[in-house]
């Protein structure tokens, strides 16, 4: 424990050096360590497990997700953007729901700033879309996120890079519930589909923003999931992993909490 959380620590300071330094790291931090990418996870290590997670929020459904997971005993994992159909993180409502998430024992982690494909832009700008996003969780709950899902799981080795030199796991998934494609009905055969191949564990990809994912299909994911014999836990539990870097107290509103300007 100690341990990581030094090496997190170490991490941090040298790629983002506390709240203090600007977001753009310098292109020549560390060489040594942009030669190696960032570990690209796809699935869950831990057998047994079954991680949901929730990309593209925070948004109004946010509530409905956490009380179904809570009710059944489980967790959920949230990937925030900051500023995503023109809806900023920073708003009180939307804060509160970051805030809501972390405190019900979610996992909270970064799908970057304003949902870009992180493959068309440069070292700069892949950092300060990373950036932006983990200041604005880190704010406000406290916990920086040691796991990123870049938009569209679009990643190359500029981003991997980018992931690794910020201490970060890029997290993707081995099921896509396809729920902002398909109807209720259609992803919830996915999920009853799931379960009957029973494949040790699984890493399923849902959104948020849609309402059908949060109160038809999950309530029926839950069920299907926990009778095929899962624990439903987060990506970090299911990796066996930290799922922040550093964690602490949550800083008080002030005016840098705004979408303006970034
Ligand atoms: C992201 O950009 C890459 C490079 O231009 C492109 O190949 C890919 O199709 C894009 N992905 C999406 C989802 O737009
Ligand atoms: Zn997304």
């Amino acid at each position: 424990m100690f341990k990581s959380i030094f090496t997190a620590l170490t991490i941090f300071a040298v790629s983002v050096s506390a709240i203090a330094l600007p977001p753009h790291l310098p292109r020549n931090v560390n060489e040594n360590l942009r030669r190696a990418p960032g570990q690209v996870v796809t699935s869950c290590t831990v057998p047994n497990t079954a991680a949901l997670t929730f990309d593209d929020g925070p948004w109004v459904y946010l509530y409905d997700i956490s009380k179904a997971l809570v009710a059944a005993g489980a967790v959920g994992t949230f990937f925030f953007n900051g500023d995503n159909f023109g809806d900023c993180i920073y708003t009180a409502d939307q804060a509160k729901r970051v805030k809501y998430a972390y405190d019900k024992g979610h996992q909270v982690a970064s799908h970057t700033w304003a949902h870009k494909n992180l493959t068309t832009l440069n070292w700069d700008q892949i950092h300060h879309q990373m950036w932006l996003a983990e200041e604005a969780i880190f704010k406000i709950t406290g916990a920086y996120p040691a796991f990123v899902r870049p938009p569209y799981g679009e990643h190359n080795g500029l981003v991997r890079d980018a992931a690794r030199v910020r201490g970060q796991t890029i997290a993707l998934w081995d099921f896509d519930s396809r729920d902002w494609a398909l109807g209720a009905d259609e992803v919830k055969q996915l999920y009853t589909d799931l379960a009957k191949r029973r494949p040790s564990n699984v890493l399923t990809l849902n959104h948020e923003v849609h309402q059908h994912s949060a109160q038809v299909v999950l309530p029926h994911a839950i069920k299907v999931l926990k009778d095929a014999g899962y624990r439903l836990v987060s990506l970090a539990e299911c990796l066996g992993q930290p799922a922040y870097t550093v964690t602490g107290p949550p800083a008080t509103r002030d005016a840098s909490w705004t979408c303006q300007g970034k």
